[in-house]
C-alpha cells in the first residue's frame, strides 16, 4: 500500500502497528498526551453550540474540555477500551467507537479535532477524505501529531540495540506516519482543504517515573518487536533504554524527542 502522492513523491509503503490500548495505564502513566493536548485547543478556539468531532478522542480529556465552551462534542476512536473509559469518566458527553478512515458523517460539523492520533493511521488518503467530507462548508480542521523526525532517537537506539544483540533483520521501526511540512499540506490540498496554518516543532516530552523510557518503549513502540520472542524483545528495550540513558534522563527525569506537527485547514 502506498500513502498517495506527498512531495511530488509517492510516499513508502509503512506498515502501521496493531497496538493494544491500555486506557487505564494510559490515563495514568500517559496523561501527558492529553496534557500537552491542551495547547492546541488555542487553535481550535471552540464557539458555544457548534458541533465538534474529537478523532482519536482516547479517554476523553480534551473532548470534555471542549465542551466547556458549549460546544456540542462527539469524541470517536478506534479503542473500545478507550471509548468505555471516556464514557464512565464524561457520562454526559457523547462517544462512539469509530474508525477515523471511515467517519460515517456527511458535512455534519463546523470543525473536528484530533491530538495524537493521525501518525497511527495507515491509510493517510482515506482518512483525509473522511475529514473532509464529515466537515460543514466553511468548517475547520485542527489537528496536531507526530511530526518529521518525531522520536526519532528512540527508534534510531531501538534499531541500534537490536543490531548489537544480533536482531537486526527482526526488528520494526518505521511504522508510524511523522509528515514533513510540505508532505501533510500536499495531501489535505490533494483533498480540497485550504491549509491556514502549519507548524513543525520539537517539544522534549518529560515520561513520568525512572522507568518512563521503558514503559514509553513497551507500550507505544510495542508493533516494534512483534518478530521477536518476549526474551529477545525484553533485552532490546532494556538496551536501549541503556543507551538513551546518558542522554535522555536529565536531572532525574526522562526526556522524549517529540516533535509535532499542527494543522489548521479549512473547507471553503
Ligand atoms: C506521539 O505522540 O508523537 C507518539 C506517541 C507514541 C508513539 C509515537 C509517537
Amino acid at each position: 500500500m502506498t500513502l498517495g502522492i506527498l512531495d511530488g513523491k509517492k510516499l513508502k509503503q509503512i506498515k502501521m502497528p496493531e497496538i493494544v490500548w491500555d486506557a487505564t495505564l494510559y490515563d495514568k502513566q500517559h496523561h501527558f498526551v492529553s496534557d500537552y493536548g491542551a495547547d492546541v485547543l488555542q487553535w481550535l478556539a471552540p464557539k458555544a453550540d457548534e458541533h465538534i468531532l474529537d478523532v482519536g478522542c482516547g479517554t476523553g480529556q480534551l473532548a470534555a474540555q471542549i465542551a466547556e465552551s458549549g460546544a456540542v462534542v462527539l469524541g470517536t476512536d478506534a479503542s473500545a477500551d478507550m471509548i468505555a473509559n471516556a464514557k464512565v469518566a464524561y457520562p454526559n458527553l457523547n462517544f462512539e467507537v469509530v474508525d477515523g478512515t471511515q467517519l460515517p458523517y456527511y458535512e455534519k460539523f463546523d470543525a473536528i479535532f484530533s491530538n495524537a492520533t493521525f501518525h497511527w493511521i495507515e491509510n493517510q488518503n482515506a482518512l483525509a477524505q473522511a475529514l473532509f467530507k464529515s466537515l460543514k462548508t466553511g468548517g475547520r480542521l485542527v489537528a496536531e501529531f507526530g511530526g518529521k523526525g518525531n522520536v526519532k532517537s528512540i527508534t534510531d537506539v531501538i534499531k541500534s540495540a537490536a543490531e548489537q544483540l544480533g536482531f537486526a533483520d527482526k526488528v520494526l521501526t518505521n511504522f508510524w506516519f511523522f509528515p514533513s511540512i510540505s508532505a501533510y499540506a500536499t495531501l489535505l490540498e490533494s483533498k480540497g482543504f485550504e491549509v491556514e496554518q502549519i507548524w513543525l516543532f520539537d517539544r522534549p516530552t518529560k515520561l513520568i517515573g525512572e522507568e518512563g523510557m521503558y514503559v514509553w518503549i513497551n507500550q507505544f513502540a510495542q508493533h516494534a518487536f512483534k518478530n521477536l520472542t518476549e526474551e529477545q524483545a525484553e533485552s532490546i528495550k532494556n538496551l536501549a533504554v541503556e543507551i538513551l540513558k546518558p542522554n535522555y534522563f536529565i536531572n532525574g527525569e526522562w526526556v522524549a524527542d517529540y516533535r509535532r506537527l499542527r494543522v489548521k485547514a479549512k473547507k471553503e
